[in-house]
């Protein structure tokens, strides 16, 4: 490799986009992986993930971008950027294997003057007490001495027209001076706004807040969701009045629960953290997991109770699902609460369908669910009809008109009755 030269380990939603920007800038970009099928997908110019394009994978190979299994690599960046994924294991408590196999990986093949920047959500303290003794030991060398190390951590907003690595200001934390400086300067080159922090751990907590603040506040509105349903109270029109505060208000919206990589699982390492180090609880995640996690059943619930509205028992009824990922207009289902909505309501004998413009198929551990692609008739012979996601190329006025029943779960449909 010539020129500036990253390794950036970890080739998934944010390792990917990750690339994509550094080859932009100039950097000749390596991407790590240990799934081989991926290395050899992405280096035959083919993309797996929905912001980036099978064109924008040959464009990276164009610029000199090149996928690989092989950690040899690491020997030959000037920058090393760990991407790998920070999971849940047994009983909640996170998993840092990835973390942990890719730090020794890249620690068998540093050399000196290499900056290392961990990027995986994760707890407080993981840069400097877990990574930084394991670069060390593989490497023989010393962080500080040696080699920089920093955490900055990812806000990627999947899907997003308006927010991309370019124009998202990016936090970048060092185990010292040197080190925050080595990030800001490898960053700098493709964020137009990097912010220095004091230390790694106040960077990581950092992203922790952020996603706990965002778990929090649709735990509010959930709440209120049900019991404004109970007193006749639109809460969709509560939260539009709500939202014309300029100051001192943001505006979060009730649905089927929470999805995706980040809501569900991020908050649990500061939780799990409190717990283990303290030994008391971080309430309010606690809380807001219980009520977000409640929503499935919640559902499953009031499609039944429409239904009996109309005669008709949930057992035996045909359910369609419109829109099963986690986000509107995106095609990842990690998490997605349409999963435990449509276990429950087959549990309780209903014959589930799903309609989604993003996704071909769709399983759930109880069996595959019958994909419908004619919208219009699939939702005109269903018995009722469940929004889980409104992704814009649904027409739900239109819709709403020909549905026997709809229950709308985001609140876009035109009729306050047939919202959650
Ligand atoms: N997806 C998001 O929107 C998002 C946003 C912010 C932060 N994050 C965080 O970023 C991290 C990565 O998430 P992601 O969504 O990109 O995950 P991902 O599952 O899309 O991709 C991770 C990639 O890492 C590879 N991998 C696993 N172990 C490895 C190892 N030891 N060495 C090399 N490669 C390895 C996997 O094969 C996979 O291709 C996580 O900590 C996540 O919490 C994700």
């Amino acid at each position: 490799m010539s020129g500036k030269r990253v390794t950036v380990v970890g080739q998934g939603y944010v390792g990917l986009p990750l690339a994509q920007a550094a080859a932009r800038a100039g950097w000749t970009v390596r991407g790590l992986d240990i799934t081989e099928s991926l290395v050899n997908s992405l280096n035959s110019g083919s993309s797996h993930v929905d912001d980036l394009s099978d064109g924008d994978i040959r464009e990276m190979l164009e610029n000199g971008y090149r996928a690989t299994t092989d950690p040899g690599i690491v020997a030959d960046s000037d920058v090393v950027v760990i991407c790998v994924p920070t999971p849940l294991g047994d009983a909640g408590a996170p998993d840092l294997g990835a973390v942990k196999g890719a730090s020794r990986n890249v620690g068998d093949n540093l050399r000196p003057g290499t900056t290392v920047i961990l990027e995986s959500t994760t707890y407080p303290g993981t840069t400097d007490s877990i990574v930084r003794p394991i670069l060390e030991e593989a490497s023989g060398l010393v962080a500080g001495e040696d080699f920089t190390l920093a955490y900055s951590p990812e806000r990627i907003d999947p899907g997003s027209r308006k927010y991309g690595i370019r124009n998202t200001p990016k936090l970048m934390g060092g185990i010292d001076d040197e080190s925050t400086r080595a990030a800001v300067g490898f960053y700098g080159d493709f964020v137009d706004d990097p912010v220095p922090m004091h230390g790694t751990r106040e960077a990581e907590t950092a992203k922790l807040l952020e996603n706990t603040f965002r778990h929090v506040n649709i735990a509010l509105v959930n709440e209120m969701a049900k019991f404004c349903k109970e007193l006749d109270i639109d809460i969709w029109e509560a939260i539009r009045g709500a939202s014309t505060k300029p100051f001192g208000f943001m505006k979060f919206t009730p649905g089927p629960g929470v999805g995706g990589h980040c809501i569900p699982i991020d908050p649990n390492y500061l939780s799990y953290e409190v717990r283990d180090k303290l030994g008391y609880p971080f309430r309010f995640v606690e809380l807001a997991q219980e009520i977000n996690n409640s929503m499935p059943r919640y559902i499953t619930d009031r499609v039944s109770e429409l239904l009996n509205e109309h005669r008709k028992p949930l057992n035996g009824s045909e359910v369609l699902l419109l829109g099963v990922t986690y986000k509107a207009n995106i095609a990842d289902q990690r998490e997605s609460p349409a999963r435990p909505v449509a276990e429950l309501l087959r549990a309780r004998g209903a014959t589930i369908r799903f309609h989604d413009p993003m996704v071909e198929q769709w399983s759930l551990d109880s069996g595959e669910i019958s994909r419908e692609s004619d919208l219009d008739s699939a939702v005109r012979s269903a018995d009722a009809v469940v929004v889980l996601q409104a992704h814009e190329t649904y027409d739900l006025t239109g819709l709403a008109n020909v549905a026997k029943i709809m229950l709308d779960t985001r609140g876009k449909a035109p009729d306050p009755a047939a919202r959650l």
